[in-house]
This record gives C-alpha cells, sequence and structure tokens, in this order.
C-alpha cells in the first residue's frame, strides 16, 4: 500500500485469489482512511490519490513468474525459516541479478534467509510496523554481508515510501520486538499469576505509560499466532532466558485457533 501510494510499481503476491481479494479491499478500507485526514478539504485529490496508487498495483499468486521484472522484493509470508528459504531459493532463480531480497521477519536471521540464495550482498531486513500506514518506523538490517550499496538502497527506499528508518545488526528482534516482546510475555505472566487483570493491565500501561495501547490488545492486534512463533523461536535459541520463557496462556489460546483481532477473539472478544 504505502509503495503503490507513494508510485512505486508494486505486485502483491499471496497464495490464492481470494486471500488477494481479501487484501485489496483492506488496502483500498485503509487508503480511504488516509485519504480523508490527507485530503480532508479536497475530496476530488482524495479520490484522484486513491485510484492512482491502486493503479499502481497488481496481483499474482505466482511469486516465479512475476519476479522477473522487480527491483525490490518483500517477503512477508508465514514465521517459518524452512518456508522462507524455499521461498527465497526459488525466486532466486527468476529474479534479476541486480534484484534486492528484503524479508519483513519479525524475529528470525536474515543471514539464514540470505545463504539460502546466491545474492547475499543483495539481501537485507526490512521490518515494518503494524499498522503500516500509520507507524513511521522501519527498521533496515544489514547482515555481515550485506553490501553498502544495498544497505543504502533500503534505506532510500524507506524514505521514498514515507518512513523514518533506523538500521540493527542481524540480532534476534533487532530493536522494536527485542524490547516490546518480552514485556508482552511479563504481562501476560503477570496475568497468569493473578496479580492484575488483562483490563487493569492494559489501563495501567495506556494511562501509566503513555502507551497508545495495553500489551493484551497490541497482543491481539499483532495475533497471537505471531507472537508465539516469535517466543517460541526465541526460547529454542536461549532456553535460560526467562524473558523468552513460553506462556501456558498464550500457548492454549493459539491451539483454540484464538488468535486476536484477525480471527475474532484473542485475549478479548471482537465483533
Ligand atoms: N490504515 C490507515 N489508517 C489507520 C489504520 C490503518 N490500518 N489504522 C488506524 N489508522 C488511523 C485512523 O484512521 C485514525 O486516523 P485519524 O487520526 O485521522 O482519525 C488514526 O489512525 C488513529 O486510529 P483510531 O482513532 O482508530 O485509534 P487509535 O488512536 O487507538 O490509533 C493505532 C490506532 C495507530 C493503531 C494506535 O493505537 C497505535 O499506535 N497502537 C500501537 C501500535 C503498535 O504498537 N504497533 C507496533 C506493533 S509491533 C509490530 O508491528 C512488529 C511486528 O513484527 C510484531
Amino acid at each position: 500500500q504505502i509503495a503503490a501510494a507513494s508510485g512505486h510499481t508494486v505486485v502483491l503476491v499471496d497464495q490464492s485469489d481470494e486471500i488477494l481479494k481479501k487484501s485489496t479491499k483492506g488496502i483500498e478500507e485503509s487508503l480511504k482512511r488516509v485519504t480523508k485526514k490527507k485530503f480532508a478539504d479536497k475530496p476530488e485529490a482524495g479520490a484522484e490519490f486513491i485510484e492512482k496508487t491502486l493503479k499502481n498495483l497488481t496481483t499474482s499468486t505466482d511469486a516465479a513468474a512475476v519476479v522477473h521484472s522487480t527491483d525490490l522484493v518483500i517477503e512477508a509470508i508465514v514465521e517459518n525459516m524452512e518456508v522462507k528459504n524455499e521461498l527465497f531459493k526459488r525466486l532466486d532463480k527468476f529474479a534479476p541479478e541486480h534484484t534486492i531480497f528484503a524479508s519483513n521477519t519479525s524475529s528470525l536471521q536474515i543471514t539464514n534467509m540470505a545463504n539460502s540464495t546466491t545474492r547475499q550482498d543483495r539481501f537485507g531486513g526490512l521490518h515494518f510496523f503494524n499498522p503500516v500506514p500509520m507507524m513511521k518506523l522501519v527498521e533496515v538490517i544489514k547482515t555481515p554481508m550485506t553490501s553498502q550499496k544495498t544497505f543504502e538502497s533500503l534505506m532510500d527506499f524507506s524514505k521514498a515510501v514515507g518512513k523514518s528508518p533506523v538500521s540493527c545488526k542481524d540480532t534476534p528482534g533487532f530493536i522494536v520486538n527485542r524490547l516490546l516482546v518480552p514485556y508482552m510475555m511479563e504481562a501476560v505472566r503477570l496475568f497468569e499469576r493473578g496479580d492484575a487483570s488483562k483490563e487493569d493491565i492494559d489501563v495501567a500501561m495506556k494511562l501509566g505509560a503513555g502507551y497508545p495501547m495495553g500489551p493484551f490488545e497490541l497482543l491481539d492486534y499483532v495475533g497471537l499466532d505471531t507472537s508465539k512463533y516469535i517466543i517460541d523461536g526465541w526460547h529454542s535459541l536461549e532456553p535460560n532466558n526467562p524473558l523468552f520463557a513460553p506462556s501456558p496462556l498464550l500457548n492454549k489460546l493459539v491451539a483454540e485457533k484464538k488468535l486476536g483481532k484477525k480471527t475474532g477473539e484473542g485475549f478479548y472478544k471482537y465483533k
């Protein structure tokens, strides 16, 4: 959405036409919200902006078939290293020489993914934050193999889509999630111990720390499955780190397919 809105030609790829239809609808809704604010007094200019943005966007269910005309590939599929590596390995065969590959992973090692391709110097991390149209940050991740030219291209692209990039080494969680995920897990543990209700914990962090959402609202917003993938991955890397300990309650909710806002229920219920 933000790439198309800033004049880039974008091909959105997903597994089925049904998902792509849903995604395109979500983008249209989001564009309407952005436009309402940006073009408050000029509805015609707003409508033109939406039309222009959507013109820059096409969809496909076959990544290998469309990658030949790309300068940059941003992967944002399931948080599973094997699945990501398989995709990157396949795309590496069909992508032009100059094309940069980037992952939007929240927690997995970029170096490992780069090594599944032959373009380790043209590989980095581009980590965006939910909701992307609103959150100004992008973390740009440079592995020991990422060339300076690639790093600069990723920084330039981040700025071109209207974001403020920061850089971090290829370490678990980079900056934001390394701080945010242990904080959210500590909130779940506080609740699991019965020290406070989830509602009170959310109110406390909003009114006492000035956070826009409480930790349980944020967990539901990010997705409990995504949060579980992150913590399970870090726990296997550092089993003795208490900050990375899995939570029985989080595991139970995920097993019950209560994944947060996207499924209508997580820690809270959504209509
Ligand atoms: N697209 C476009 N605009 C959106 C939007 C979207 N998807 N979501 C919200 N907005 C806009 C609304 O239209 C509204 O605009 P307005 O000011 O013109 O009315 C504005 O954002 C505020 O929205 P709301 O009034 O609905 O609600 P809030 O004031 O609570 O703001 C929020 C919503 C921006 C999501 C805010 O609650 C927030 O900043 N929450 C914290 C989000 C956060 O921490 N994100 C990081 C998660 S971690 C992550 O993503 C990393 C991953 O790897 C796990």
